[in-house]
């Protein structure tokens, strides 16, 4: 099948890319001609593990190409992805300004009969309104919309397309059904559950999916605090309730605040279209606003327990709002490193991938190559982003490089003991230092047990 990407960001070269390597023939347009310059040349405009290569493989094939001329690209497909950006508005609500000014781009160029897919993450009713749009610009009902929201993970997201847990086919007639189920035969074959149902219900299930996982999110940073206050343990408390099956494990893990460019937008969305429709999005309201008093009252902690004067550098490891990935778009770190500054903190920072799209967003901070630079002569380090390049932090090696002893790891990558037995303060989230003595205590317990029980022993 030819298929058109409109939008080459991140989630239209990821689709592209892997609906080539799966057999279809893929353009992908973008509206900014300099981005398709570096795409013709393979020099990606965005760091994805493993798109690179497929990348590479399907334009070897001659599967993929890139191109800026709308006409050319829209032509002669049989479906066209619109896959553009949908940023936040004012109100919380999201700005489909730039998918529906791409089904007006694309209306006159389309063939008869070619199927529309909205593949970017729109509020319910947005796949009506673009056939509204394309059938007004036509002057004719004789082009179909369709809706298939996407679920890739930034940094998995090329095994998160071809290993999906479900596909989800939103369409209103049987025509571009199956037109869609055909884009996804392969899937389907190989027993990957598909979720046929209307634009409408695609639309709402991308939100809820979203909302739903970002408040999993939330609720496990509250039960880490409380964690905390308590001297309980959320490792041990996640899995003790994360075994339960319809809970599950996944995304339990606490962190510095959910960022990134879907969640923070997306539930934002979610509580404007409840707001919206008279249908209140209560949880999601307050998730949202946890969420953001999260970031600054972790950046309070490090400023309280570092025990942190004016002019203190802190050296910052991670930009990243995750791992495997150069996105810092509502990282943590764009909201505590200017707390940090307001405070009157020098900040120093480190990111294997993302310091070039961090510099656009928060200023004088002294960038380092390597965590070890970073650290050199800070009173504290912050690791915000679980690079698995952080996990093998020597901490020996560390203690002689800071000028204090704080390590604040909001990503609960180490064992405490592995820290604080080169002298450094630790503190990570969910697991008071209670937690830790309690467990020192119960070792003590233990070795004193097995004494009294030694043959011999009076
Ligand atoms: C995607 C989705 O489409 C969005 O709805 C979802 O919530 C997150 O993922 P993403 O791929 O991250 O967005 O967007 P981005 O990396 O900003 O790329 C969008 C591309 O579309 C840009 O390259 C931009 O130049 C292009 N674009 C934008 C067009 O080609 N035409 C337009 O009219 C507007
Ligand atoms: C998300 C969805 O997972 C994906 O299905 C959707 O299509 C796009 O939005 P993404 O934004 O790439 O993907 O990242 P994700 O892995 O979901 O993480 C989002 C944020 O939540 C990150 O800041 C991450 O650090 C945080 N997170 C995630 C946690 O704090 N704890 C977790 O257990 C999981």
């Amino acid at each position: 099948m030819q298929v058109t990407m409109i939008g080459a960001g991140y989630v239209g070269l990821t689709t592209g890319t892997c609906l080539a390597n799966l057999g279809h023939t893929v353009r992908c347009y973008d509206i900014n001609a300099a981005r398709i310059v570096r795409l013709e040349r393979l020099d990606l405009p965005i760091y994805e593990p493993g798109l690179e290569e497929a990348m590479r493989r399907a334009v070897a094939d001659r599967r993929l190409s890139f191109s800026s001329q709308l006409n050319e690209s829209v032509a002669e497909a049989d479906a066209v992805f619109i896959a553009v950006g949908t940023p936040s508005g004012p109100d919380g609500g999201i700005d489909l300004s730039h998918v529906l000014a791409a089904a007006k781009q694309i209306a006159p160029h389309l063939k008869r009969g070619a199927l529309v897919v909205v593949k970017s993450t729109v509020v319910v009713g947005t796949a009506r309104r673009v056939r509204e749009i394309i059938a007004r610009e036509r002057g004719a009902f004789d082009v179909r919309v369709a809706s298939n929201p996407e679920f890739l993970r930034e940094g998995s997201a090329m095994a998160d397309f071809m290993d999906p847990d479900r596909i989800v086919l939103g369409a209103d007639d049987t025509r571009s059904r199956n037109v869609l189920r055909s884009i996804y035969r392969s899937f389907e074959k190989k027993g990957v559950p598909m979720v046929v149902t209307t634009t409408g219900n695609a639309e709402l299930i991308k939100y809820s999916a979203n909302a739903f996982l970002a408040l999993k999110i939330g609720f496990i940073n509250d039960v880490a605090d409380l964690c905390e206050k308590t001297g309980g343990d959320i490792a041990e408390v996640t899995r003790g309730i994360g075994l339960d099956p319809r809970i599950g494990e996944a995304f339990l893990s606490p962190g510095p605040g959910f960022g990134g460019s879907c969640f923070p937008k997306d539930t934002r969305a979610f509580a404007a279209t409840g707001r919206e429709y008279g249908a209140p999005q209560k949880l999601v309201e307050t998730l949202i606003a946890r969420n953001d008093q999260r970031k600054t009252a972790l950046a309070r902690r490090i400023l309280k327990e570092g025990q942190l004067q004016p002019g203190a550098a802190v050296a910052v490891l991670g930009l990243a709002f995750k791992a495997n990935t150069d996105d810092v778009r509502e990282a943590a770190a764009l909201t505590i490193i200017p707390a940090l500054q307001k405070a009157g903190l020098r900040v120093t920072a480190h990111d294997p991938k993302a310091i070039g799209n961090a510099r656009q967003f928060v200023q004088d901070v002294t960038w380092a190559d390597c965590p070890y630079k970073a650290c050199a002569g800070a009173s504290a380090v912050v690791i915000l982003t679980e690079w698995d390049e952080y996990r093998q932090l020597n901490f020996g090696r560390l203690a002689r490089t800071l000028s204090g002893d704080a390590v604040f790891d909001y990503r609960n990558l180490f064992e405490p003991r592995a820290v604080t037995q080169h002298g450094l303060r630790y503190f990570s989230l969910g697991r008071a230092a209670a937690a830790v003595a309690q467990r020192a205590g119960v070792a003590a317990i233990d070795t004193w047990d097995r004494r009294v029980a030694a043959p011999g022993h009076a």
